[in-house]
């Protein structure tokens, strides 16, 4: 397995980044604690979508967002820090244990859903901690069903602290999302042609393009092994390209959605990344092959791979794939997203 060792470098930064360019989390005076489950009495937080959660939900997560703003840059529960945490794994800054000479790369292969949903899961603690509601849950943003296609309005508005003025200017809303946008360009479609091609997008990512665990989830990446042994469908588009979409195409690296190290600067990037974990959810329980549910791997070395976090009380917490298979033991859900996409069957 991949094992972090809290040991951090200065990892590889793309040229004409933006500061900082150093993304390792504060160093924690203490070994890390090892994952335990929350009190399974904690009260079940469900994720929905942007467009059904409303304007009073919406200030809650901007009011969480300016909350963790506020917070001294020097405490891992920081929005500053949060950012750089995403950062850190992706620029191989931090060591496998026992192989100093190894990064952990969380991104095209079989670690990017389960690191991400560990980076969510963390999130939405300190997020809920703050702002002193424990039931607090992360909005989603579903850019798979038609009326989420498109970067939420209150995303846009530069008063508010899910504003983020680096993005594409010609994608504010109403603008809709193109699911398998590269730089090549805009495609010439009208809007409904757009939503019909994405939801074939989905299908083909989600149903007939992702039928083993290694289409969906990404290919096998072992202590030892080259990193991004290559993606997942859905890591692949919408994951990425949502990304790009959303990243001013403007900028040398497309920032800040549209490149590893600063995506997570944008507020915007929990939301993406609450979708993405929800497909995951998806794949794995909604969508019968003959009457069998579809599988994760099994395989020791994905369970047993393991990364550092800090969780709500500024604790680094070691955390295993193994530990984050079970949303409900997690305590989460997702609610109130149709699936429009299952039965578009190009
Ligand atoms: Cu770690 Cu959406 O990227």
């Amino acid at each position: 397995p991949i094992v972090t060792d809290q040991l951090c470098i200065k990892g590889e930064l793309p040229p004409d980044a933006l500061p900082p360019f150093q993304c390792c989390p504060p160093a924690s005076a203490s070994e890390p604690i090892n994952f335990t489950f929350p009190d399974p009495g904690e009260p079940l937080r469900t994720r929905r979508p942007v467009h059904v959660v409303g304007d009073e939900h919406m200030a809650k997560y901007a009011r969480a967002v300016a909350l963790m703003k506020s917070l001294p840059v020097s405490d891992p529960r920081s929005f500053y820090q949060q950012a750089n945490v995403h950062c850190a794994y992706c620029t191989g800054a931090h060591r496998q244990a026992g192989r100093p000479d190894m990064g952990v790369q969380i991104h095209f292969s079989w670690l990017f859903f389960p690191f991400h949903r560990a980076y969510l899961y963390f999130f939405e603690r300190i997020a809920a901690k703050l702002l002193g509601d424990p039931g607090f849950a992360l909005p989603i943003w579903s850019w798979d069903v038609p009326e989420g296609m498109g970067i939420p309005e209150v995303f846009a508005d530069v008063a508010s602290p899910l504003y983020d003025p680096i993005r594409e200017p010609s994608h504010a809303p109403p603008k809709v999302a193109d699911l398998d946008f590269f730089l090549q360009g805009e495609k010439n479609l009208t809007d409904q042609e757009v939503i019909l091609h994405n939801l074939r997008v989905m299908y083909r990512q989600m149903v007939s393009g992702a039928t083993l665990p290694s289409l969906f989830l990404g290919q096998p990446y072992r202590a030892g092994d080259a990193e991004m042994p290559g993606p997942g469908t859905v890591e692949w588009a919408p994951h990425n390209t949502m990304h790009t979409w959303t990243g001013d195409s403007s900028r040398p690296n497309a920032e800040n959605m549209g490149v590893y190290y600063s995506a997570g600067r944008d507020p915007l990037f929990y939301p993406h990344h609450g979708n993405i974990d929800r497909l995951w959810e998806t794949w794995r329980n909604d969508i019968a092959v003959g009457r069998r549910r579809r599988a994760d791997f099994d395989d020791p070395d994905w369970l047993d791979s393991s990364f550092l976090l800090y969780d709500e009380e500024a604790r680094l917490v070691r955390i295993t794939v193994r530990d984050v298979l079970d949303a409900d033991k997690l305590r989460y859900t997702y609610g109130d997203v149709a699936v429009p996409w299952l039965t578009a069957r190009p």
